[in-house]
């Protein structure tokens, strides 16, 4: 997990080095943790799209998309949308990029989305009414979460936004940061407090700061990877485990649905 969290303070180069994208694929592939949670988000990314009538939708734009994780649900259930993918690192896109070659209704776009007004202008011209951001809120310092939901703002005036809390603090994650920091204590590396965690007050605050409404939640799982090695490596045993009422209680993942409507100017 700490492979695949920030290693400068800020976020935007996070993904930045050679081999990167071949770490973050391999975090995803078949027998881990992480793909059998992507079943579960998957099954609720269709509850969301139903519950707000958003198949409907046309225009979409995956931020933070990585190696296209999420660009790869879109594809399949989305038919007839424009998918933009959006992500600041090469590296990243490079594998994004290469899996969806063949597929015309996507198209990749390198850059800074806070700072680069060419992209920003680029994607106002096609009316992006669903926004999809997952694993970067949680990992973002404080003033990118804030950059990127102004920065949403600037290129539609009304969407909706998912995303993910891959951390949630009234979780075992809360345990497992103190577990960290103490091992960095011990073994004097300060990379091991490197772990943020976003509580749902917290995002909620910051997202009503910037104008936006959190509509509704979805709990994800309670469990988390470090707890994935005392449970035997079956998928479908694990989404029994994760579907344990205790993702109500202390739910250490869960998907967020905010809406923002640029208010009327008389
Ligand atoms: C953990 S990955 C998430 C990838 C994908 N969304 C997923 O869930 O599989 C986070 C991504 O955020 C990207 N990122 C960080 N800051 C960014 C920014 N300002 N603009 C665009 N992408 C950014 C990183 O380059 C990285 O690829």
């Amino acid at each position: 997990m700490s492979k695949l969290s920030g290693r400068s303070n800020d976020y935007r180069m996070s993904h930045a080095k050679v081999g990167y994208g071949k770490l973050y694929s391999n975090f995803y592939s078949k027998g881990t943790y992480s793909y059998c949670i992507w079943q579960e988000e998957q099954k609720l990314l269709h509850k969301i799209f139903r519950d707000f009538d958003l198949y409907k939708k046309k225009n979409i734009l995956d931020f933070a998309t990585g190696t296209g994780r999420i660009i790869n649900f879109l594809v399949n259930n989305f038919p007839d949308a424009k998918i933009w993918g959006v992500d600041v690192s090469k590296e990243m896109l490079k594998y994004a990029t290469k899996k969806f070659r063949a597929n015309h209704s996507i198209k990749f776009l390198l850059g800074d989305l806070t700072t680069d007004g060419i992209l920003q202008r680029k994607l106002k011209k096609q009316e992006i009414n669903i926004i999809t951001a997952f694993r970067f809120f949680t990992n973002a310092q404080e003033s990118l979460r804030l950059e990127v939901l102004r920065s949403f703002k600037k290129i539609s005036d009304n969407f909706y936004l998912v995303f993910n809390i891959h951390q949630r603090p009234l979780s075992f994650f809360f345990i497992y940061k103190m577990y960290r920091r103490v091992k960095s204590i011990i073994t004097q590396n300060s990379e091991l407090n490197r772990f943020n965690l976003l509580s749902l007050s917290h995002i909620k605050k910051i997202l009503e700061g910037e104008g936006y409404t959190l509509v509704k939640t979805y709990n994800v799982t309670w469990t988390i990877p470090a707890m994935f090695k005392f449970f035997p490596k079956n998928c479908n045993l694990l989404l029994k485990i994760v579907k344990l009422p205790l993702r109500n209680f202390i739910p250490s993942e869960t998907i967020v649905v905010a809406e923002y409507k640029q208010k009327d100017v008389t």
